[in-house]
């Protein structure tokens, strides 16, 4: 599958790397051009790179990698060109604040990923996933996984059962067990 990670940073690069060793392509994409080298390398040139609008006309299933709060400026800078597509949600409601990581209140008492569903608007086809490890966790587990070992379970929420089904494939090559824990007003 052709898969496009919007960020290329702690999470996204070990992410890519995961999928694309998985037997994805992967399509690096950053705000920083650096970080999208830096992304592509450690794939060993597997992997592409560019800017965040040609990674998601590239990509069936879009990563946004990027922090809580940024989904609103990705949102603004690709327009509708999300509108349709499958984005895979990992972000968790932190923000940062004079250097230091903050928890954020979701308002409107939605979960986190009904919230961001509202920012990027009801046409994205979001599934919630790859958001409970640290992301040196995520490249240690998935790699044990990939090359046989004991699997983590790697838990999966979505409204959308067709874009659930588009995702599970990604989870299992990355190196996990995928579980499916419901809708989104159940998701972690
Ligand atoms: N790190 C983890 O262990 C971990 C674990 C689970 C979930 N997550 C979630 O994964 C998401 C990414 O976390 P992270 O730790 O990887 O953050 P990060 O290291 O800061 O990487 C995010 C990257 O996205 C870039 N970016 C910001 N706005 C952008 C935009 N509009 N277009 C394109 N790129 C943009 C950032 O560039 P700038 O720095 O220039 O803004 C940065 O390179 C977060 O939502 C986080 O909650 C992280």
């Amino acid at each position: 599958m052709r898969v496009a990670i919007v960020g290329s940073g702690r999470l996204g690069v070990p992410l890519g790397r995961l999928l694309s060793t998985g037997g994805h392509e992967v399509f690096f994409s950053d705000a920083d051009p650096s970080r999208v080298a830096a992304a592509t390398a450690a794939t060993a040139g597997r992997a592409r790179g560019g800017t965040p609008s040609e990674a998601v006309r590239f990509g069936e299933v879009i990563v946004l990698a990027v922090g809580w709060e940024a989904f609103r400026a990705v949102s603004a800078e690709l327009g509708d060109a999300l509108s349709g597509k499958i984005v895979v949600d990992p972000s968790n409601p932190i923000a940062e604040r004079d250097g230091l990581a903050v928890v954020v209140a979701v308002p409107g008492g939605l979960t986190s990923p009904q919230y961001q569903q509202r920012v990027l608007g009801e046409e994205v086809r979001l599934v919630r996933t790859f958001n409970t490890k640290y992301s040196k966790e995520l490249l240690t587990l998935g790699t044990v996984g990939q090359r046989g070992g004991a699997r983590a379970d790697m838990p999966y929420w979505g409204d959308d059962d067709a874009a659930k089904k588009e995702v599970v494939p990604l989870i299992e090559d990355a190196g996990f067990t995928a579980i499916d824990g419901g809708g989104l007003s159940e998701a972690r």
